[in-house]
């Protein structure tokens, strides 16, 4: 038995989250146990606080989270983004994001003459530190002189265990193919450090072909030539904005999973997908739940249940390959719909 604790959180989360769980609900019946924590926005409004001061705690006690979104038109987005997700990321030391993009038969991707050959990738995110250390200030706040600094933070020890990670991956795959995205060139301290401890890592993976690029050359060549990427690792900003253009060639943001990751496994690993809270699609049946869902086969795979975890993505393939998609990738199904496909699938 596996428990779970499920954050649906706020715009469309609670829908996407809703579909997941009904999916894990079909394939494993009793043998997850999930409990909701209706956090976020709303319970900001309520209480001051996106989730209790005890939240680690109580999280601490699960196998597993699935983390649905967060932002609200009535909260700012640094408090939302770091009373809840950032909070639990950083808090349990989650150390990597990963976040495959695959284009599945039957989705049009935005790229003409690309198919699914040419669009399988994987971003390894480093993602407890660079910009979203936290370390900063303002000084002179309100007045016109105003200033802000914004510490970027890198450190050997998770440059290294991201890297390995990001190594591995690329050794268990077909390409055995590695780029290393920086920006050394500007960023002569951070990056360079990043360069180097690369390079370290790389010297005990000699199987894996390996490159460094700098990341305005890789977002121009992931659209000119996605077909050149396998593993990329990033480092936190890198990363983030990289897997939505990834997600985006998988046909849309709607497509994108993600798993936070707890390398030495001492804490719940969150799945999630890439995508936000989507204001423009509340509450109107419309958004698209392969990215949760897709996250949620992550969190099976890593759970120990392959099996279901694979029956869930082959289901999604199913329901792609007969066109029972949503609006964002050129179908016309509903939400609802597209649930209702991949049960009959799984
Ligand atoms: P967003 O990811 O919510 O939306 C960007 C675009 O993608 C929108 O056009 C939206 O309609 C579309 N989209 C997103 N998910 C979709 C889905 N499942 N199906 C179909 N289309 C989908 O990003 P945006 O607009 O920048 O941010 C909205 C809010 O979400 C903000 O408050 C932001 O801070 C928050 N956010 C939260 C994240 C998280 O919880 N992990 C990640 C990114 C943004
Ligand atoms: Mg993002």
């Amino acid at each position: 038995m596996s428990r779970i604790a499920i954050i649906p959180g706020d715009g469309i989360g609670p829908e996407m989250c809703a579909v997941a769980t009904r999916v894990l609900a079909e394939l494993e019946g009793a043998a997850l146990v999930t409990e909701t924590f209706p956090w976020g926005s709303a319970h900001y409004l309520r209480t001051g606080r996106m989730m209790p001061a005890d939240a680690l705690e109580t999280l601490a006690g699960f196998d597993a989270i699935l983390f649905g979104a967060v932002g609200s038109r009535e909260v700012p987005d640094h408090v939302t983004l770091w009373g809840l997700r950032l909070a639990i990321v950083q808090g349990f030391d989650l150390a990597v994001s990963l976040r495959p993009a695959r284009l599945l038969p039957g989705i049009r991707g935005p790229l003409a003459d690309r198919g699914p050959d040419d669009v399988n990738l994987v971003v390894v995110r480093e993602n407890t530190e660079g910009e979203y250390s936290g370390i900063g200030g303002f000084t002179r706040r309100g007045l016109p002189g105003e200033v802000a600094v914004q510490t970027t933070v890198y450190s050997r020890d998770a440059i290294a265990r991201t890297a390995r990670f990001a190594f591995e991956l690329a050794r268990s795959r077909p390409a055995r193919r590695l780029a290393s995205v920086t920006k050394s060139n500007a960023s002569l301290h951070a990056s360079v450090l990043w360069d180097e401890v690369v390079a370290d890592v790389a010297v005990g993976y000699p199987d894996v072909q390996w490159e460094s690029v700098l990341v305005d050359a890789a977002a121009a060549r992931l659209v000119l030539a996605p077909q050149e990427f396998d593993v990329i690792v990033a480092s936190n900003l890198h990363g983030d904005i990289l897997s939505d253009l990834t997600g985006a060639l998988a046909g849309s943001l709607g497509m994108a999973p993600s798993a936070n990751l707890s390398l030495d496994g001492s804490r719940p690993s969150m799945y999630e997908p890439v995508h936000g809270s989507a204001f423009d699609l509340v509450d109107r049946g419309l958004a698209n739940p392969i990215g949760m869902v897709l996250s949620a086969a992550m969190m099976l795979e890593d759970l120990g249940r392959p099996e279901s975890a694979g029956r869930v993505r082959d289901a999604v393939a199913a329901a792609c390959a007969a066109g029972i998609v949503t609006r964002d990738v050129g179908g016309s199904a509903t939400t609802e719909e597209v649930f209702e496909a991949i049960v009959r699938g799984v």
